[in-house]
């Protein structure tokens, strides 16, 4: 069974795309450059847009040979349960036309009893509709609780919002999942272009290693979250010149020292935070 290790640690969000508001074409493009450059991991859900996304990833993706890629989507609490699941999971298939997805999220906690929803996620997998399964935002006790249930060891990732300026995982979630071999999935690694925290973008060290790089400080922003281990970032841009942004990430690696001046501007708090979700 692959991981979502094994398809890269880099991958294409794509919250707010296939919006009507939005530009179709280009949003497609920027998608199929990314594809083009090799990032093989694409993250979608049933949420966006009420299915625009999935659909819009759909047929960005007809192309490309399947098997060379691996699409994540997610479930809405409200539908994590025996009721609703399939029924979403048919619907988030139809609208990326696929027969598989290679990972399904729960995509937040709700109401369902978790072992409930994880029999579901179970009974989809050995109905050959997802390969493997995740959840998301789910704290360190969340994390406990899940792992401690029948089949619960079988969660492959917890996607958790993570940037250089929200580093709260690190103190405890991180080195728990680590320790279990849970794969985080970065999401926001662009703090939404510096706008979910004040000061990002313009802080001295930030700009100085973008400088020094000859690269943009969304750029930064990525390479930090890239540089951590057991780690997939899933910046979204609807804009192929932002990808190729995203895209050449792959090819900078940030060094000790570069790395220990953005740990000085933005240290990992000093002890456990609750989780982040903006
Ligand atoms: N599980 C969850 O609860 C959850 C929550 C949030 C997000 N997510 C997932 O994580 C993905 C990423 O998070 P996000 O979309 O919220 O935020 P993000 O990736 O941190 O930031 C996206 C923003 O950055 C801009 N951008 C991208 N590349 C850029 C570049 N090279 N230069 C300048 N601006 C750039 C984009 O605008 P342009 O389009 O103009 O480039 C967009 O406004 C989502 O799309 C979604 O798939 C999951």
């Amino acid at each position: 069974m692959a991981d979502i290790l094994d398809y890269g640690k880099l991958g294409m969000g794509t919250w707010f795309l296939g919006e009507p508001s939005g530009n179709r074409t280009e949003e497609t493009a920027a998608l199929r450059y990314g594809l083009e450059r090799g990032i093989r991991i694409i993250d979608t859900a049933e949420m966006y847009g009420s299915g625009r996304s999935e659909r819009l990833v759909g047929e960005a993706v007809r192309p490309f040979a399947r098997d060379k890629l691996f699409l994540v989507s997610k479930v809405l609490p409200s539908n994590a349960n025996r009721r609703n699941m399939e029924h979403s999971l048919d619907a988030s298939l139809k609208a990326l036309q696929t027969d598989y997805l290679d990972l399904y999220l729960y995509h937040w906690r709700g109401g369902t009893p978790l072992e409930e929803t994880v029999e579901m996620l179970e009974n989809m997998a050995a109905k050959g509709k997802i390969r493997t399964w995740g959840v998301s935002n789910f704290d360190l006790e969340d994390m406990e609780e899940l792992l401690a249930l029948e089949h619960g060891a079988n969660c492959r990732t917890n996607q958790v919002l993570y940037h250089l300026g929200s580093r709260g995982i690190e103190v405890a979630l991180k080195p728990f999942q680590d320790a279990h071999g849970i794969p985080i999935m970065a999401y926001c690694p662009l703090a939404q272009a510096g706008t979910l925290r004040d000061g990002l973008t313009e802080h001295p060290a930030v700009r100085r290693l973008a400088a020094e790089l000859c690269i943009s400080v969304y750029q930064v922003l990525l390479c930090f979250t890239l540089a951590q281990s057991n780690t997939v970032s899933i910046p979204r841009t609807g804009k192929t010149a932002h990808m190729k942004e995203i895209a050449d990430c792959l090819d900078i690696r940030l060094n000790a020292e570069q790395l220990a001046l953005l740990d000085d501007a933005f240290p990992k708090p000093p002890y456990r935070v609750p989780l982040d979700v903006e």
